[in-house]
């Protein structure tokens, strides 16, 4: 079969290979891969960023949906002709997570989802909802669940709460349509004027040009008639942490979520002290959560905000979007 591999470090070193269809063994299925959907992960991980001691090569991509072609032994959770999607760690099932359980990634620890075939335990999988395309479902595993985790589950999201989105990427207009289909007010910042329109036609209370203003906590709070806002989904990390203390309202919540602009953060601890704030790791989420998500989203159909469509042959130019900043989530077509 043909599988997209890392041969090694570098965007450059993204390779089609021909390999062998794997075998399902034990408690696991083989799925025929329809579409798979780019995080920014995908970008760390061929940077060398997100894992430095990954084994080459390495078939890429986390997030999929394909259909069930067989089963393995022991297995029981779906039937052949299912079509499933991928959940992000992959031994994650519920309750709180082991260092193991968030360790074990498709493209990082196990071979990723950008091939025709791919072999995976049936606990790491669940039912895609009808009302979505292909495409569509593809985009909602990483992404989706990380902000519905994030606010549903961790922040108890209502409709009384102010929620700040930063940036358009994936995660944030995930963010977005979950607050807005909560009802929620939210705020959500870019770089782009253009994309903040989009993301008023998306449902955007207000929104921040973070380029013209660099202290977007203090138009946030503005915002909020100095209250501050109750959950923050932290993308973009760095120096941008101490921002977002400074943008909640006491008791609010800061989901720690991506490291855009630097692993590291000084924080003003003083600041967090007086709020009460709170700050949160954030790891994807359990498969548990995902079924939850899902079940949410069939209910109010929500549809996944798709930037772009690559073709399998042409997935070089999928991954040169990822690096441009994309509007929503970035998907390629592996069976058209
Ligand atoms: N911890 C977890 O479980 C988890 C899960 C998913 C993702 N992540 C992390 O979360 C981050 C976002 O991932 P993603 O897949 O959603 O990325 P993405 O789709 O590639 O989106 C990136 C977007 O970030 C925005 N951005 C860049 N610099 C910014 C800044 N200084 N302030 C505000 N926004 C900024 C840009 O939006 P504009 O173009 O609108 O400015 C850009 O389009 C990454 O670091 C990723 O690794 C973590």
């Amino acid at each position: 079969m043909k599988a997209w591999q890392l041969k090694a470090f570098g965007r450059e070193n993204l390779v089609l290979n021909d390999i062998p269809e794997p075998t399902p063994g034990p408690g696991e299925v083989l799925i025929r891969v329809s579409s798979v959907a780019l995080n920014y992960r995908d970008k760390l991980l061929y940077d060398g960023t997100y894992n430095p001691h990954l084994e080459f090569p390495m078939t890429q991509v986390a997030d999929a949906v394909g259909e069930i072609v067989s089963l393995g032994p022991d297995t029981s959770r779906f039937k052949v002709g299912d079509r499933v999607v991928t959940n992000y760690c992959t031994r994650w099932i519920d309750g709180h997570p082991t260092a193991k359980e968030t360790l074990y990634t498709l493209g990082n620890i196990i071979p990723g989802a950008l091939a025709e075939y791919l072999v995976l335990t049936e606990h790491a999988l669940a039912l895609a909802p009808s009302y979505l395309t292909n495409d569509e479902a593809a985009a909602l595993p990483c992404a989706g669940l990380t902000a519905w985790y994030s606010l549903v589950e961790q922040g108890r999201l209502s409709s009384s709460q102010t929620v700040l989105l930063q940036g358009t990427g994936g995660v944030s207009l995930f963010g977005l349509q979950i607050a807005s289909a909560l009802g929620a007010t939210t705020i959500v910042t870019s770089s782009s004027d253009e994309k903040l329109e989009r993301a008023k036609a998306l449902g955007a209370t207000h929104t921040i040009n973070y380029k013209t203003h660099p202290d977007w906590e203090k138009e946030a709070l503005t915002l909020t008639n100095n209250q501050g806002v109750d959950q923050v989904l932290e993308v973009v990390g760095g120096p941008n942490v101490a921002r977002s203390i400074k943008a909640i309202r006491p008791e609010g919540q800061i989901s720690i979520i991506g490291i855009i602009d630097g692993f590291d953060a000084t924080i003003p601890l003083f600041s967090l002290i007086q709020k009460h704030g709170i700050l949160r790791g954030i790891s994807v989420g359990p498969r548990r959560a995902l079924e939850d998500m899902l079940r949410k989203f069939d209910e109010v159909k929500l549809h996944p905000v798709i930037d772009s469509v690559y073709s399998f042959a042409d997935a070089r130019h999928a991954f040169d979007r990822l690096e441009e900043g994309a509007f929503g989530k970035i998907v390629i077509r592996v069976r058209s």
